[in-house]
């Protein structure tokens, strides 16, 4: 994994942080033009917490460099709180009655999310600085953002303006969150029901070229048969890994085995080669359209990382609350 200095970017960089910048302001324009609640923008906090980009990054960077997991963990916060009643802060309620009935404890959640811990450090960072001031579904937003910039991704502006929501249910999350067995049109319209398109199910599903699942996820498509769309040497080494018996301590495999910590778009060459770890992500080969832009990644990563950035954008604006009764949480696990 590489770790670039925040403070310089190198005149590549820049480029791409122009070019992906365009392509943000287009989609973000687009939203704007097809529905009444994309109030977000860019730079929201410029008057009322300048440094709350920057605070995050940092600590968002510190929380990376300890434990490279918190990135992949971060990205996927951000989507599931985004599926599951916008992108609201809904995903970092705890269970304050202990009846098991938040999103956080539902199984698409418990217990593979992770990255909480680093919000909750963010949240305190910035509430010292400007309290009251921001929100957690921002947070959470950013923490995606910069978590996907420092795992290999393009740097790009995330527009804010979120306000946290106030209720958090588990069923909400398991009819809402795509599972790896999905076929592609079951995931097609899913995030049709999101307002994202084909297109955005493969874009975002470039992420899984980063980060683990747990065998419990995908031990369908090894046992009792190998899945017929699993490459037989992948099959076996992950048949390995994740061993048949019930009951077995649940473990955990690289998405992407090849670069397990680059966000690259070696996860779109898995896929051709069938050797994605998900029937969800096999899957992106079943229509004539997603294959080929499946392809055009697997051909062009600069590609692939600027739309990624683009389609992260647009999940951001799923859904969100811009007034009552959204709040801003003072902190992150609680209402107030
Ligand atoms: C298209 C439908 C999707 C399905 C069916 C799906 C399913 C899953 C599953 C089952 C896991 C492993 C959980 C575990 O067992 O530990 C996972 C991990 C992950 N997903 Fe997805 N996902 C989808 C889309 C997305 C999207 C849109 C993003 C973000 C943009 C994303 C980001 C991630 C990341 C980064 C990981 C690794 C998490 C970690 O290492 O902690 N996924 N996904
Ligand atoms: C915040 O400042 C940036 C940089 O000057 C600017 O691009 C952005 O439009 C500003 N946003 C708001 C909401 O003031
Ligand atoms: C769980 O707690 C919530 C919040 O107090 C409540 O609305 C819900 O009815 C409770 N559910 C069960 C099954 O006890
Ligand atoms: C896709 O999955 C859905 C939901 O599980 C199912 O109803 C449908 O028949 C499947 N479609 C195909 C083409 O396999
Ligand atoms: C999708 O767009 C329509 C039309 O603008 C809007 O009414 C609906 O609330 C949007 N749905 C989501 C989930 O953003
Ligand atoms: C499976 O993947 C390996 C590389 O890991 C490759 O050498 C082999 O040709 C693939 N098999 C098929 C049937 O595609
Ligand atoms: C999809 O691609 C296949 C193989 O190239 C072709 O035979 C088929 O006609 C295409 N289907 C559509 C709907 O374009």
């Amino acid at each position: 994994m590489r770790i670039r200095a925040l403070r310089r970017p190198a005149a590549a960089q820049v480029q791409q942080l122009v070019a992906a910048a365009v392509v943000v302001v287009a989609v973000w324009a687009c939203s704007c033009f097809h529905s009444s609640e994309a109030q977000l923008q860019v730079g929201y906090y410029n008057a009322t917490c300048p440094n709350a980009e920057t605070l995050i990054e940092t600590v968002v960077h510190a929380a990376v460099r300890k434990d490279a997991g918190n990135g992949p963990g971060l990205i996927r916060l951000f989507f599931h709180d985004c599926f599951v009643r916008g992108c609201d802060a809904s995903v970092l309620l705890d269970d304050v009655t202990g009846n098991g009935t938040v999103e956080k404890t539902a199984p698409p959640n418990f217990p593979s999310l992770r990255g909480f811990s680093v919000i909750n450090r963010a949240k305190r960072v910035v509430e010292r600085r400007c309290p009251g001031a921001v929100s957690c579904a921002d947070i959470v937003a950013f923490a995606a953002r910069d978590a996907a910039r420092i795992m290999g991704g393009v740097r790009f502006a995330m527009p804010s303006g979120r306000l946290d929501g106030r209720v958090s249910r588990a069923a909400d999350a398991i009819a809402n969150l795509p599972p790896a067995s999905a076929n592609l049109t079951d995931l097609v319209a899913r995030f049709a029901a999101k307002n994202l398109t084909a297109a955005d199910v493969v874009t975002l599903s470039g992420a899984h070229s980063i980060g683990r699942s747990h065998c419990s996820s995908f031990s369908a498509r090894l046992y009792p048969q190998l899945d017929a769309e699993m490459n037989a040497t992948l099959g076996a080494r992950l048949r390995a890994k994740c061993p048949a018996a019930a009951g077995r301590h649940n473990r955990v495999v690289d998405l992407d085995f090849r670069t397990p910590l680059q966000l690259d778009n070696q996860y779109y060459r898995n896929v051709e080669t069938h050797e994605a770890v998900f029937k969800s992500d096999q899957a992106l080969l079943d229509r004539n359209d997603t294959a080929a832009l499946v392809a055009s990644y697997a051909a062009n990563r600069k590609l692939w990382s600027q739309q990624f950035a683009a389609a992260m954008v647009k999940m951001g604006s799923i859904e969100v609350l811009t007034g009552p009764p959204g709040e801003i949480r003072l902190k992150c696990g609680k209402v107030n």
